[in-house]
């Protein structure tokens, strides 16, 4: 039977904090921990509307912090399921923080977060695949398939050789030309 089909963007949830004097550090900037905690939140959110199902964070990509998020800024973190593949969800998340009284806004981090969907046993169970419709979500959803095999391969439950996708983009690179 053919599997269910959900478009990509409605998956869509956008989730608002202000930064308090409790989630900071000594520094007054946000906590780490911190937005990892509503990356996470904000994520499964997302997961879940695109499955229906309960779902539990399978694996995080890498997260880098590019700029710090200060006291009472305005965070806003939007997220969107990419790709399906079985019962597993690739999400995409993108930070932005945002200065109210100086009306200054500005992008700090973004993040691939992988969501699995069970069952009341919490047995992994298959969710509806996804349709990309704009030109980012048909991005975000070709390169899925290689960020999939990435973290399968470094969680050791993908042997290198059979991660075709990831091995093509190596051998199409073109070589680093020497000064
Ligand atoms: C995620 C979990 C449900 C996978 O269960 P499992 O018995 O290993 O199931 P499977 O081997 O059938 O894998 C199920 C799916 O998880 C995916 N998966 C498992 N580990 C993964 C990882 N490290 N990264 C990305 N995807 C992963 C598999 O690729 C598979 O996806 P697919 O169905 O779309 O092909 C199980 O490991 C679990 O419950 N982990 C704890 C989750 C949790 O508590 N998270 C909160 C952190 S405290």
């Amino acid at each position: 039977m053919a599997k269910k089909q959900k478009f990509a963007k409605d998956s869509a949830v956008t989730m608002t904090e202000m930064v308090l004097p409790n989630d900071t550090n000594t520094l007054n900037n946000l906590m780490g921990g911190r937005l990892m905690h509503w990356m996470d939140i904000v994520s499964a959110i997302a997961a879940q509307k695109h499955s229906n199902r309960v779902v539990v964070t399978a694996s995080v990509d890498n997260i880098s912090f590019r700029k710090p998020i200060k006291l009472g800024n305005v965070v806003s973190l939007k997220a969107q399921v990419t790709r399906a593949f079985s019962s597993s969800m690739e999400v995409f998340i993108e930070v932005t923080a945002e200065d109210i009284p100086a009306n200054k806004r500005y992008t700090c981090n973004s993040a691939f977060f992988t969501f699995v969907a069970v069952d009341q046993s919490g047995r992994p169970i298959d969710v509806p695949e996804v349709v990309p419709e704009t030109e980012e979500e048909k991005e975000h959803y070709a390169g899925a398939l290689r960020r999939r095999q990435l973290r399968l391969v470094l969680a050791k439950r993908m042997k290198p050789a059979e991660a075709t996708e990831l091995k093509a983009l190596f051998e199409n690179l073109e070589p680093i030309k020497e000064d």
